[in-house]
């Protein structure tokens, strides 16, 4: 086996699988306060308001990133039982996407989360009562957030929420509305995580969802063969493209989902993976710039088409 590792050029020759520019989605929290906020559990991500989002957004484009996903960090004022702010037509991420489809047009895709989490009083991704996050009625709301957001100039729409049925119902509410070309990006394997943290905090939702979790929605970490189930059924309603989250523990997952659908299958290295090998990289334990592209091609190897990751500049700057 050493001969074919024996030179660069013999292992260049002999390379299964490459990470390029292509595969990444860049993930970014956006707020309305002024300026740029650090994030203290995301070392190196900040929360950037509109002026700053379009400069990511430029960078991006000349990075040759094909995709951003914005993820709001909702006043707390704003934030009530009913989520109402997530179908409002001029809330933060509606009137950032319009600017930034203004500035750059289809230079970029635009990916919009679909779930009510950044907007409820309760931090759930659904509709709650009586301690109970609701199917149907979540799911109704969801088509309303999918067709303002749509409206807003979103190319993607990525519903994050687990409810049943979902992607089936956005489908024909988007193409009702006239938004037949939106895509819709399915959170197909979404697992109760606790690797989420660091998001929780730069969306502020970690304090609003306190002790409470989301295991009524979420798979939990045991399941593969309901993952497959989960895909097929997002397939079956019209999902373009699945997700599998978190990435690094679940490349099984991955792997899995796409040698047995053959789809467009992404992966989301999430906060807390983003955060461990950062907080390691930062001590000085790890080699940050190695540890980010083993761990990216780790993805491609286990199939996947892309991955979210908050590395899509540094590692785009780095294969550029
Ligand atoms: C919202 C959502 C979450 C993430 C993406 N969309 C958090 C959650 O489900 O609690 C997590 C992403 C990350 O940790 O980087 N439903």
């Amino acid at each position: 086996m050493r001969r074919v590792r024996a030179h660069d050029w013999a292992r260049r020759l002999t390379r299964e699988n490459v990470l390029s520019v292509d595969d990444l989605i860049w993930p970014l929290f956006v707020h309305d306060d002024q300026g740029v906020q650090p994030i203290s559990s995301l070392p190196g991500v900040s929360r950037l308001d509109v002026r700053h989002t379009l400069d990511a957004v430029r960078r991006a484009v000349d990075l040759g990133i094909p995709a951003v996903a914005l993820f709001p960090a909702t006043d707390p004022k704003l934030k009530t039982e009913d989520a109402r702010e997530a179908i409002n037509v001029n809330n933060l991420v509606c009137r950032i996407t319009r600017e930034i489809k203004a500035a750059v047009g289809d230079a970029i895709g635009v990916i919009l989360d679909v779930a009510l989490d950044p907007y409820s009083s309760h931090g759930q991704d659904g509709l709650v009562r009586d301690g109970r996050v609701l199917n149907d009625e979540t799911v109704e709301m969801l088509c309303q957030q999918s067709v303002v957001q749509a409206g807003a100039g979103c190319d993607i729409i990525a519903p994050s929420d687990m409810m049943d049925g979902r992607i089936g119902r956005i489908r024909e509410a988007l193409d009702a509305a006239g938004h037949c070309d939106v895509q819709i990006m399915s959170y197909a394997a979404k697992y109760a995580s606790a690797f989420y943290g660091p998001f929780r905090d730069a969306v502020g939702s970690a304090a609003n969802l306190g002790a409470a979790d989301k295991k009524t929605y979420q798979q939990s970490p045991s399941q593969s063969d309901e993952a497959v189930h989960e895909v097929a059924l997002d397939l079956a309603e019209g999902a373009d493209c699945v997700m599998v989250k978190p990435g690094m523990p679940y490349l099984d997952v991955v792997s899995r989902i796409k040698q047995s659908f053959g789809v467009p299958t992404y992966a989301y290295q999430v906060s807390g993976e983003y955060a461990m090998l950062r907080a390691a990289a930062d001590a000085g334990w790890l080699d940050g710039d190695a540890v980010m592209m083993e761990s990216l091609v780790a993805f491609k190897r286990a199939g996947a088409d892309g991955v979210l990751t908050y590395f899509a500049d540094s590692a785009a700057e780095l294969l550029q």
